[in-house]
């Protein structure tokens, strides 16, 4: 059973497999991400319900730009259908979009529909969902240390004076930015145990769930089962 006084507070999820799904369907690469996308939409729901605050989901890493360029307009086109089928739904639930990453390199229409998102939600005060997109954990830590080498230039902070949360507050999920902080659980479905870049500074003490789900077969009962592994785990470090 899960534990409703002890729901993490930001989780994250590299949402791993829809490839792998459509093969074995038989099916294109595409219909793969379709099944995701409606995948990550029962979570979401199910997130907003189990009052988690902070939902990021790995959508598309600065890596995924290397897929054939058919795959990656594809998955843009279904960041734009999601928007459109989505957002009175998330209106209505309250939830506040965000975006990790650097979504100026995205195609221009994309990157409206997203603005659009991220505009028309700025007021709501529930679930923040924050979609990685054109993310990388590397890349989030080299523009912290970018932005902090600027303003030690500029003699706006010494180099005595950087401590860990000079570093955290400049990432994406810092307070100068979407404010999710560090995600208490990370979830990865497909079987693969790797972290791929994703939140590297901010997974220090983050519990890791690896499921054999490939990502479109990753049901909302699922994921309170991950959710509910992270509490057992965290139950036998109860004294810590
Ligand atoms: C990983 O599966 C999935 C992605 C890189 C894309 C994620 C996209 C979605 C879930 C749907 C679209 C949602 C938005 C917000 C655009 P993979 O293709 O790496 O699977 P594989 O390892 O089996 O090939």
């Amino acid at each position: 059973m899960l534990d409703a006084d002890r729901i993490p507070r930001h989780v994250a999820i590299i949402m791993d497999g829809n490839g792998r799904w459509a093969a074995a369907k038989g099916v294109p690469r595409l219909a793969g991400h379709n099944a995701g996308m409606k995948a990550m939409i029962e979570i979401v729901d199910r997130a907003d319900k189990l009052g988690i605050k902070h939902l990021t989901v790995y959508a598309f890493s600065t890596e995924n730009w290397k897929r054939s360029a058919e795959e990656v307009s594809g998955i843009f086109k279904l960041l734009i259908k999601y928007v459109q089928s989505e957002l009175k739904k998330i209106m209505d639930n309250n939830v506040r979009i965000r975006i990790l990453g650097d979504p100026s390199a995205i195609p221009q229409d994309a990157l409206r529909s997203v603005e659009k998102a991220i505009n028309d939600t700025a007021d709501n005060t529930g679930l923040q969902f924050n979609i990685a997109l054109n993310y990388g954990g590397r890349d989030d830590i080299r523009r912290a240390v970018s932005s902090i080498a600027e303003e030690v230039r500029e003699g706006k902070i010494s180099p005595e004076d950087i401590t860990e949360d000079t570093i955290s507050d400049r990432l994406y999920t810092g307070k100068e930015f979407t404010g999710c902080g560090d995600p208490e659980l990370i979830i990865r479905t497909s079987g693969e145990e790797r972290l791929s870049n994703v939140l590297l500074w901010q997974c220090a003490y983050s519990e890791f769930v690896f499921v054999d789900d490939l990502w479109p077969d990753f049901t909302p009962e699922k994921f309170e089962k991950a959710i509910e592994v992270y509490q057992n785990r965290n139950r036998r470090y109860g004294g810590r």
